[in-house]
């Protein structure tokens, strides 16, 4: 054991994925650890324990140093129960997929290498005309709706999965059961979200459905390479070999699932915090040259991404603790992003807050590669929906997912009248 922990409740409370889907719970107990034990060691029930990082400038310096703070063996919040049962399922590995965000140099280094071009602003233009289409279809759709709806359920799930799924080249048809999976395994441990037969958080059959699918996917793309990334990902070759086939399905799985649930999260959430902030949003619908910024800040409101671990390969002191080789250390991104020593009232929701140097990607050598694609698509929603929302508001009460990873809103009900359409 490397620290001692005195609160057992404090200890739970960080890996209740409950915490999670309350604002107010969640950051009235961040912002106590910021204040009174930035690298606080915890033991909670049913998880081996950690250190959890809740400074924004720690979290950069661990990113910062990939060599000796490590991505494998553990990557997310997960009962040892469900470590187990991933371990029962795959014979002994403690890995259901082997993605980037799993990888270490220098196979990370390899495999981002494959993609990392694709996903940058000048291979994006060419996306943009098709992004800013189904932006205005979806809007189409909301207007369709007669004024009222769930923002989250009719508008911002559908549309990042279309986008992301326009991106790999998966057809519109099977949109319905992508999102099924990949809600499955994002809100796996909410009550509402999760999949039947999966008695715990575990999403091995969601797993399984996902490589079914995308097995054939592979296939194809071998004989008939298209302009997706799914053609990449199939015909990448490392050292001259075709990579395996577990790795290029792992590799659609994670932009599959990376692309979809923290977008349309970013989307509802920032929705929400408009309403919320009306003068905020008068001022984005009377400038709208502030919405790049008022992206941003609500990338860095939501942080929908909620952590990621790091693994220690050395002994070593930080901030007078000593973590020693092998601990883990959880970066808590949405406590760093209300981090009182980086962001002047970190608390108010600000559309043109500058500087905004949120760390919701994460930094380093794993920030986020689908980053600038989910700016632009994210942009190209709010660009059609203010041109033609005339009034809108809240017309229940929001709710989120309970979920300690990747976690948002799963309800947004609003009411709202459009502009009629420019021919
Ligand atoms: C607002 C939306 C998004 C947020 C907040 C977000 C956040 C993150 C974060 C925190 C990481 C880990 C970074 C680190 O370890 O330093 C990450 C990695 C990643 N994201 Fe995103 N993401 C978003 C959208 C997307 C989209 C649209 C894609 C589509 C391709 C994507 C693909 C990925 C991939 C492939 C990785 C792994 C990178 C690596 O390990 O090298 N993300 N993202």
């Amino acid at each position: 054991m490397s620290g001692t922990s005195s609160d057992k409740s404090i200890d739970n409370a960080i890996a209740d994925p409950k915490t999670y889907a309350s604002e107010e719970a969640f950051h009235s107990l961040f912002t106590n650890l910021r204040r009174d034990d930035p690298v606080h060691w915890t033991e909670p029930d049913e998880y081996r324990p950690f250190w959890a990082i809740t400074k924004h400038a720690d979290i950069a310096e661990i990113e910062r140093q990939n060599e000796f703070f490590i991505n494998d063996p553990r990557l997310t919040l997960t009962t040892i129960e469900t470590e187990e049962k991933v371990k029962q399922f795959t014979g002994g590995s403690h890995l259901l997929l082997r993605t980037l965000v799993n990888m270490d140099n220098p196979d990370h280094r390899a495999y981002r290498g494959m993609t990392q071009a694709w996903f940058m602003p000048p291979n994006l233009k060419s996306l943009e005309a098709k992004v800013s289409a189904l932006a205005t279809e979806y809007i189409d759709r909301m207007e369709a709706l007669n004024g009222s709806c769930d923002f989250v359920r009719d508008v911002a799930v559908w549309y990042p999965l279309r986008v992301i799924m326009t991106v790999l080249g998966v057809p519109p048809e099977d949109e319905g059961f992508m999102l099924k999976l990949t809600q499955e395994i994002f809100g796996a441990s909410d009550p509402e979200m999760k999949r039947a037969e999966n008695a715990t958080t575990f999403n091995a059959n969601t797993i399984t459905d996902f490589f079914n699918y995308f097995g054939a996917i592979t296939a194809d793309r071998r004989k008939n390479p298209r302009d997706d990334v799914a053609s990449v990902i199939a015909n990448a070759k490392i050292n001259g070999e075709l990579i395996s086939d577990f790795e290029a399905l792992s590799y659609y799985v994670i932009v599959a699932t990376a692309g979809h649930d923290t977008t349309s999260s970013t989307t509802a959430g920032g929705l929400l915090a408009l309403m919320q902030n009306p003068a905020e949003f008068a001022k984005l619908r009377a400038n709208p040259d502030l919405l790049p910024s008022a992206i941003d800040e609500m990338i860095r409101w939501v942080t929908p991404v909620k952590n990621f671990f790091r693994t220690a390969t050395e002994d070593v002191e930080f901030r007078g603790k000593k973590i020693r080789k092998g601990d883990n250390l959880l970066m808590c991104y949405w406590s760093a992003n209300r981090d009182e020593d980086v962001f002047d009232d970190p608390f108010t929701f600000r559309i043109d807050r500058s500087p905004n140097k949120h760390i919701a990607f994460g930094y380093g050598a794993h920030v986020c590669l689908g980053q600038h694609l989910a700016k632009m698509e994210i942009r190209s929603l709010y660009k059609e929906l203010l041109s033609r929302l005339d009034t809108v508001e809240l017309a229940g009460d929001p709710a989120w997912v309970e979920a300690n990873f990747v976690s948002g809103l799963k309800r947004l009900p609003i009411r709202y009248s459009m502009k009629r359409k420019a021919a």
